[in-house]
């Protein structure tokens, strides 16, 4: 088969959807690959690399025209034209934005979207939100302690000693309990939050302190439980009782990075405004949710209302860092975990004889197909 790999061409995107290695192994295993020209420059793998490694490297027309094109982000408008119907498009296709979706559909093409895989142990090697959350973590922390104006670890020198950072960590999936590990390494004192109590005991091994918010309610209790391994909306008492509790220590706290999502839904208020005004100024905030969560002043802030996406904004002395695409700043290793995933789903939609083969009996395509025939999966309507 003909696998295409096009640039990506939306804002701030730095990633490719293959790389070399992903490549050589591509083609070893029977197929043809058209890498456009340029498409992994800006994650640091050159035409030269892909040429070595065997792709073709060609213009975007050429990349499409493949039976199945390897994507990041979903397709631009000006994608649009050049995907044939006869495709099969894999990609973090952005399932919940009902336009880009339908666009995708209505092209006729097949699309998977990756983001929707069961979080199963079968699925965990294409598992593109952990493979990505994963370096959203590490990258929050990161630029957490590029801003802040102290040190992060505890440090005993002759002119004084400088005290250890105090880190929160608001949501501890993938991405916060990256950024908890990272925030270890560097030195800071911990602390983490989450809806799922099951997260205590992984919060603990990694050294930091659990801020429990124990549930009053049947209802409490059930609505932690989640989904399919995510969180659900909390209700109001529970969500009440945590604004006190994460009141008290963001003002405590020198860092505050929040990573808390529901799919397909706003990403909780975890920092009100009232709560960044009572934090120490030179505070900084790394709202990993920006631009997902509620409406606040025309735009959709994040896990805090006053974050501003792709932007850093200061606001009452403490520093609030909007980026929302962190992996991609992670270019490079971002690519390669990413790439590796998509290889790993090929392997779903092909048989022994490297021919498509879409069967949706296999409950991790069905999951992910997002449209087929022209037709959007019935759970996007
Ligand atoms: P996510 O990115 O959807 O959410 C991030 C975190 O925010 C979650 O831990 C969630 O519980 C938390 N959160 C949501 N609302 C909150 C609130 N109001 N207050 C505090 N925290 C809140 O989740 P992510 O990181 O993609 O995965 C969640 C979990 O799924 C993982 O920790 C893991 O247990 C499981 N998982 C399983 C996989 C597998 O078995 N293949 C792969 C990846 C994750």
């Amino acid at each position: 088969m003909k696998i295409g790999i096009p640039a990506e061409r939306q804002a701030r995107e730095n990633r490719v959807a293959a790389t070399p290695e992903s490549v050589k192994k591509l083609i070893t295993q029977g197929h043809t690959v058209i890498v456009e020209k340029g498409a992994g420059t800006k994650a640091s793998f050159l035409d030269e690399a892909y040429e070595a490694a065997g792709a073709i490297l060609k213009d975007a027309a050429d990349a499409y025209s493949a039976d199945i094109v390897l994507k990041v982000q979903a397709p631009m408008a000006e994608e649009f034209e050049l995907i044939r119907a006869e495709s099969v498009i894999l990609g973090m296709l952005d399932p919940f934005d009902h336009v880009t979706a339908a666009r995708i559909a209505a092209s006729g093409a097949t699309g998977f979207s990756l983001e929707l895989a069961p979080r199963t142990s079968r699925a965990q090697s294409l598992d593109v939100l952990s493979s990505q959350s994963n370096i959203a973590g590490y990258k929050a922390m990161m630029i957490a302690s590029n801003l802040y104006q102290r040190f992060v670890p505890m440090l005993m020198t002759a002119a004084g000693t400088v005290k250890a950072a105090r880190v929160l960590v608001l949501g501890a999936g993938v991405a916060g309990l990256q950024a908890i590990a990272t925030a270890k390494r560097l030195g800071a004192v911990v602390e983490a939050s989450d809806v799922r109590p099951a997260v205590k005991e992984q919060i603990e091994s990694l050294g930091a302190k659990f801020l429990d918010v124990p549930f009053e309610t049947d209802e409490e209790r059930e609505a932690a439980e989640g989904m399919g391994g995510y969180a659900r909306p909390m209700p109001a008492t529970w969500v009440k009782r945590q604004a006190e509790l994460v009141h008290t220590r963001a003002a405590q706290a020198d860092i505050v990075i929040t990573t808390a999502l529901i799919p397909g839904r706003p990403a909780p208020t975890l920092l009100s405004v009232e709560t960044i005004k009572a934090m120490k100024p030179g505070s900084i905030v790394v709202d990993l949710a920006a631009g997902r969560g509620a409406e606040h002043e025309g735009r959709r802030g994040g896990n805090c209302p006053l974050t501003c996406e792709h932007e850093v904004v200061e606001h009452f002395g403490v520093k609030l860092v909007g980026f929302s695409n962190l992996a991609s700043m992670v270019a490079t290793d971002a690519s390669s975990l990413y790439a590796r995933n998509l290889l790993e789903f090929i392997k779903l939609i092909t048989n022994s004889g490297g021919q498509l083969e879409i069967n949706l009996e296999d409950d991790i395509v069905s999951a992910t197909l997002l449209c087929q025939s022209g037709q959007l999966n019935k759970k996007f309507n």
